[in-house]
This record gives structure tokens, C-alpha cells and sequence, in this order.
């Protein structure tokens, strides 16, 4: 990955972006977007929704674009210069700024019916949506489950971010800052070209129901198994990266598969083999409840409830013992409070792995749900120490370890 440096941003010469700016207050970063992109020699066909035409005006997007501004499906002079589906198709990249919860909700059910979505269903090429909303719209159920169709579905998302609202609130659901939404167009240009290798990361808690409302799981964030999948994607590999709850996005071009329990992450994982590689990253919970109520448990009908609890599959030794389709290489971890490479050990040997990343997670090594990880890989022939580095030189160095094997 080009990394820009400060004084210099990294150059978009000659790519051509169709900039479609939906209808919210954070329109107006667009005017900023469009400078800033052409600044970087990027051109701008901007297209204007009619809730967008709301917030920012068709002159000042075209005067800062210095090209016509697109605003309706069935302009009879736009559609004689050039059709829609043209104008879908001759960009490089689709960028949505602001992405209202109601485009996201469009794009979701391929819903086309106006300029802008009618773009989105139309191309044929790459589109980043950044999306802008309301915290309680960004995080109801609906939101949520058209924002993992669409990243499902290979559409990359840069954002929200955390913070202040227009409206007064508080949390997700801000556009990211105008910067942000540069360097992750740049980085979508300068991203590796893809080399012929698969590879399967498990990521996240898994949480296992004990009633409608609760459930068993553990601290894991996710940024371990998510740091490993972004440094195998900027490396050119296909990633299927499957994850349990997490607040951390996962990476832009995963295939990303959200699951919730082990056995859904274990069925996940099996499906999508073969691969090259399967690193198991994912904090499984080793136990589920035998049986979970349909009602949630009441303390004033029941007595102190006893938890029944069942054993549940170990994916990664169900993966490294398979006599069929056995990815070359298998990476399980290994997380451990004491005796961690003694445990690492074992652990390599019980579940037939190739290799175990082993970590301390003792509350004092402030590991889980920080930013950094101090590990040892452990091989059947010898161990490393690797010094304290963050989760993502982690990834990166873990990555290249991997790529040096499968393309041996
Ligand atoms: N793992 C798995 N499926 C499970 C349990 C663990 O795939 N049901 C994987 C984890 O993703 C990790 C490795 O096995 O790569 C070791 O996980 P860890 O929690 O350290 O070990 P456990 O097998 O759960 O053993 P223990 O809890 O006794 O340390």
C-alpha cells in the first residue's frame, strides 16, 4: 500500500470517480471532497439527489467540479449527451458522500429509483459508501443489516466515525472526515494486485444464547484477527474473513461472513474451504447452554438458575485434522494467563496445527482490547519471540510469514 506522506497527498491522477452526494447535512463536506480530489488530479462527475439538492446548491457542486452536475433519471438532455448507464460505467469508482440510511436501505434491496441508485444498480464497477446519519438510524437493526449486505455484496465502506452530531447526539453515524475519504479512494487505487491465494481468518468473540437476552462470551475485540486479515488483503489475497460481534469494521475487499455462535463460525469456516491458508484468530467459546429458553429467564418465578453447559466444536482442530481439502497452512492461537508457551505447546500438538501464535491475556498485559501484542510463534521445530509490536505490525509481520510458505 502507497502510504502518503503529510506534504504530499498520494496523486488520483487520471481516475475518474462519480461522485453521488445523498441527502443529509454532512453534504456539504462533499464541496471539500471535490476539491480535494481534484486537487489530487482526480476528475468529478457529480450527481445530486434531490433530498442532497436540499443541503447543497447544483451550482456550487458543478462551479467546484467544473462539470455538469447530473440530478435526474429522466433529464431528456442529459440522457441524449450521455445515458445513465453510460455515466454509471465510464468512472473508475462509485463514491456515495453522504450515504443516508435511505440509499444504504436502496443499495441494500438493489432498489433503483432515482439517478443515484439507479447508478448503483447500474455499474459495473467499484463503489465506496461513506455514510452519514443520525446515531440511533446508524445503529438500528435495519441500518445494520443492510450495511453487512452491502459489504456482503463487495461494496466498501469508509466510516462513520464516533462523535458530536448536527443534531446534538452523541456516537457512530458521523461522515468520516474528508481526509479519511481521500486516502481510503487512494487507498483503493494503490491496493495490491490480487495473487492467486485464499485465505480463511476467524476474528471476534463468538456469543453462545442462554435466553432471548443473554449470553455467554468473552472480551475479545477482534483488532488481532482484523489486523491479520487487512495486512493479507493489502498483500494481494483473497480473505474470507469470518467474524464474531465486533465494533471494529472489517476490512475493505474482505469477503466478510458475520456470525454470532461457534457452530454457525464452524459451518462458515468449513464452507469456505479450500483455501491455501486458515488462520484462527476468533476468542470461541469453548461452552454453550444445553438448551436455551424461547422466554427469558425470570428471578422471581425460578430459582437460582444452573446452567447446563455442552462442549462446542473446536473449529480449528476440526479444520487441521481433515483429511480432505486441509488448507497448506494452519495457524491456530493460543491464549494463555501462564506458562503460555509450555500451553502453546500442547495446544500446537492436541489440534494438529502447523503453527501457534501464542499471547498472554492476563488482565496485567493489558493485551485484550489494547493495541498492541507481544507474541511467540511456536512451530514443531523451535520457537520465535516476537517483541512488543502493535496488533497491526503483528498482522504484517504474521502475513508475510504465511506468504512465504504457501508460495514456497
Ligand atoms: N478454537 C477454535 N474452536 C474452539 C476453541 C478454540 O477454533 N471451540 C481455536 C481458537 O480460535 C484459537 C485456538 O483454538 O486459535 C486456541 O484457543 P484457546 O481459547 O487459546 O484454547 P482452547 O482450545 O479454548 O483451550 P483453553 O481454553 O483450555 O486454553
Amino acid at each position: 500500500m502507497n502510504m502518503p506522506t503529510e506534504n504530499k497527498p498520494e496523486s488520483l491522477a487520471e481516475k475518474r470517480i462519480l461522485l453521488l452526494i445523498g441527502g443529509g447535512i454532512a453534504a456539504y463536506k462533499s464541496l471539500e471532497l471535490i476539491r480535494r480530489l481534484k486537487e489530487r488530479g482526480a476528475s468529478v462527475t457529480p450527481v445530486l439527489t434531490a433530498a442532497g439538492e436540499e443541503f447543497v446548491t447544483p451550482l456550487s457542486v458543478s462551479a467546484l467540479a467544473e462539470q455538469k452536475v447530473y440530478r435526474s433519471l429522466f433529464d431528456y438532455d442529459d440522457e441524449v449527451e450521455m445515458g445513465h448507464i453510460q455515466l454509471s460505467r465510464k468512472a473508475d469508482l462509485l463514491v456515495v458522500a453522504p450515504a443516508t440510511a435511505d440509499l444504504m436501505a436502496k443499495a441494500a434491496a438493489g432498489i433503483a429509483s432515482d439517478l443515484a441508485t439507479t447508478l448503483l444498480l447500474a455499474t459495473d464497477k467499484p463503489a465506496l459508501l461513506a455514510p452519514a446519519m443520525n446515531v440511533r438510524m446508524w445503529e438500528h437493526v435495519a441500518t445494520q443489516r443492510n450495511y453487512n449486505r452491502l459489504l456482503q455484496d463487495g461494496i466498501k465502506f469508509v466510516g462513520p466515525a464516533e462523535g458530536e452530531m448536527a443534531c446534538g447526539e452523541y456516537g457512530p453515524g458521523r461522515m468520516a472526515e474528508v481526509e479519511e475519504i481521500c486516502l481510503a479512494i487512494g487507498d483503493h487505487f494503490s491496493a495490491s494486485p490480487r495473487i492467486n491465494k485464499r485465505v480463511i481468518v476467524t476474528s471476534g468473540p463468538t456469543r453462545e444464547s442462554i435466553d432471548p437476552v443473554r449470553y455467554i462470551s468473552n472480551r475479545s475485540s477482534g483488532a488481532q484477527g482484523t489486523a491479520i486479515a487487512q495486512a493479507l488483503i493489502s498483500r494481494g489475497v483473497e480473505v474470507v474473513f469470518v467474524s464474531g460481534p465486533s465494533a471494529i469494521p472489517p476490512p475493505v475487499g474482505v469477503h466478510y461472513i458475520p456470525v454470532e455462535t461457534a457452530r454457525e463460525m464452524d459451518a462458515a469456516v468449513n464452507q469456505a474451504l479450500p483455501a491455501d491458508a486458515a488462520v484462527f484468530a476468533a476468542a470461541v467459546a469453548d461452552w454453550r447452554a444445553r438448551s436455551t429458553g424461547a422466554q427469558k429467564l425470570k428471578k422471581a418465578t425460578q430459582k437460582i438458575p444452573q446452567l447446563d453447559l455442552i462442549e462446542n466444536p473446536d473449529i480449528l482442530a476440526g479444520v487441521a485434522k481433515r483429511q480432505k481439502h486441509r488448507p497448506k497452512l494452519v495457524v491456530g492461537f493460543a491464549a494463555e494467563t501462564e506458562d503460555i508457551e509450555i500451553h502453546a505447546q500442547q495446544k500446537l500438538k492436541q489440534k494438529a496445527c502447523d503453527w501457534i501464535v501464542a499471547n498472554d491475556v492476563s488482565v496485567n498485559s493489558g493485551i485484550v482490547g489494547g493495541k498492541d501484542n507481544a507474541v511467540t510463534l511456536v512451530r514443531s521445530d523451535g520457537l520465535e519471540r516476537w517483541p512488543s509490536m502493535s496488533k497491526l505490525e503483528v498482522g504484517n509481520r504474521l502475513a508475510d510469514r504465511i506468504l512465504a510458505v504457501l508460495n514456497e
